[in-house]
């Protein structure tokens, strides 16, 4: 694996959660600085300072405070190569039909956290000469979870924004990719835990997820969507091609420049 260059500085959302930690104590051994950046609250400032990285407050959802963390970890570490937007929920447990208001609060952390943390970020990785944005995105994005249409549709948007994103960012040396995980050993999984211990179900460890997004880094290939499996590891999303349209002579139509952005033209 192409190691990451010593003294790169890096960006966790959602960094003393559970993929947060395991990624900033690997990152830690390459000589990266991780930079956690949480809600604040006791419990996150210990977590960072146990695992001797610097904490950022953070609320995804705050679009300002996106970039004022970016502006903080350039004045304090001169620079910013990777964004790992890792911060996220789960919908709230309800019995309605269809809870509206966990459907809002999802898709504001899971996938708003995720736009407003790359347009915050993207500035400061040109500043850096380039670099990487790696998305923690789930398996609920590219399959349905009917338990959890929010989580489903704000991880789908999080893969379609990687995805449409990923052309233009080529031209200015930075990729970004997301990151699919199965269900994993992390506080996220909680209320769910006993299920999976009763029924066996094998679920990934926190580590498997932090080597994925470690290598989505370091080795990612622009806009591609990383499934990681209990068993598999991290293997590429194919996404089927859409049927393109014929033109009146039976002929494959020509995207028009139009429809490419500006540095593919
Ligand atoms: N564990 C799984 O089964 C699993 C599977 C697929 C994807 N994911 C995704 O992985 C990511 C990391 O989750 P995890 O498994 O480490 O769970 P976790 O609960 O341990 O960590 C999530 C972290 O996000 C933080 N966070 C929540 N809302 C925030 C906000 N508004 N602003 C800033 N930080 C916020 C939490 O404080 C926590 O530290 C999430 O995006 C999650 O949806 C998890």
């Amino acid at each position: 694996m192409t190691a990451p260059t010593p003294g790169s500085v890096a960006l966790i959302t959602g960094g003393t959660g559970g993929f947060g930690r395991a990624l900033a104590a690997k990152l830690k051994t390459l000589d990266v600085v991780p930079v956690l950046a949480d809600l604040d609250s006791a419990r996150n400032r210990q977590v960072a300072a146990d695992l001797g990285c610097p904490f950022v407050v953070l609320d995804v959802t705050d679009r300002a405070a996106n970039e004022a963390v970016v502006g903080q970890i350039e004045a304090e570490h001169g620079r910013l190569d990777v964004a790992f937007l890792n911060a996220g929920i789960a919908g709230f447990d309800s019995d309605a039909l269809f809870d509206l208001e966990s459907f809002l609060t999802v898709v504001d952390v899971d996938l708003f956290g995720v736009v407003y943390g790359a347009a915050a970020a993207l500035p400061a990785l040109q500043r850096a000469g380039g670099g990487a944005v790696v998305v923690t995105a789930s398996l609920a994005g590219l399959s349905p979870m009917a338990t959890d249409p929010g989580y489903s549709v704000a991880k789908g948007g999080a893969v379609a924004f990687v995805r449409s994103m990923a052309p233009r960012l080529a031209a200015e040396n930075i990729t970004i990719t997301a990151i699919c995980p199965g269900f994993a050993d992390t506080a996220i999984i909680d209320p769910l835990r006993e299920e999976f211990e009763e029924a066996g179900f094998p679920v990934l460890s926190a580590d498997e997820v932090a080597d994925a997004m470690l290598a989505a880094w370091t080795q990612g290939e622009a806009g591609a969507a990383y499934i990681v499996q209990p068993g598999i590891g991290a293997v590429p999303y194919r996404f089927k091609g859409v049927p393109s349209a014929k033109t009146a002579t039976g002929e494959i139509a020509v995207v028009p420049e139009a429809l490419r952005p500006p540095s593919m033209r």
